[in-house]
């Protein structure tokens, strides 16, 4: 059995999905949600859940990346995860840090990438005129939102889209395409997960 440690800064909503995904014949069962903001609202929802959590306060290594860095990497050491996914976690992690895991890191992006890399993935795409959007989970690298894709779903975008009725159409979305990555990906199987 895969263990997963889950990474968040928000409320969790992909946390939720992939934790309620992980049962029954899953090949993998999470042991840690753990987030840089200790208020975050994902925290609750997983301790509501039964779930090991965890915060280390960014804020409070305002120029101290490594001593941050340092302190997560000693929690994640006595979880001993097989997995890490990232979701909705907000901070760049240094390069130190991903070789540590690498091909072990998974990340949910709100877009088609490689297209919208970083940040405001929705208002860019409508400001592009594009007609289709999506997600992305991909193998978190030293590169931004570069790693190898794992799975992608893609939504049309309509004439009344705005920012926020995308990232709301989305999520659904979000919540199917990662939970089916994660089973893959923890038998070994990097075969990409399309929607549709
Ligand atoms: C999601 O849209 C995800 O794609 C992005 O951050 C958002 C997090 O939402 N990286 P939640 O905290 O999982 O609800």
């Amino acid at each position: 059995m895969k263990r997963v440690a889950i990474l968040i800064s928000g409320g969790g909503s992909n946390m939720v999905a992939l934790a309620q995904s992980m049962t029954g014949d899953h090949p993998a069962r999470p042991v840690l949600v753990l987030s840089n903001d200790p208020k975050a609202g994902g925290l609750a929802r997983a301790r509501d859940m039964g779930l090991a959590v965890a915060a280390v306060d960014h804020k409070e290594f305002p120029s101290d990346r490594r001593g941050f860095e340092g302190e997560l990497l000693a929690i994640l050491e006595a979880a001993q995860p097989d997995i890490i996914c990232f979701a909705g976690f907000m901070r760049v992690l240094g390069a130190g840090f991903v070789q540590r895991f690498e091909g072990r890191m998974l990340n949910i992006h709100p877009s088609l990438l490689p297209k919208y890399k970083g940040l405001h993935t929705h208002r860019r795409a409508l400001d592009a005129g594009d007609t289709v959007h999506g997600c992305t989970v991909h193998e978190v690298t030293a590169a931004l939102d570069d790693g190898p894709i794992l799975g992608q779903a893609r939504l049309d975008i309509g004439p009344e889209d705005t920012a926020d009725t995308l990232a709301a159409r989305l999520l659904p979305l979000e919540h199917a395409l990662y939970p089916a990555v994660l089973r893959r990906f923890a038998r070994g199987d990097r075969t990409p997960v399309l929607i549709p």
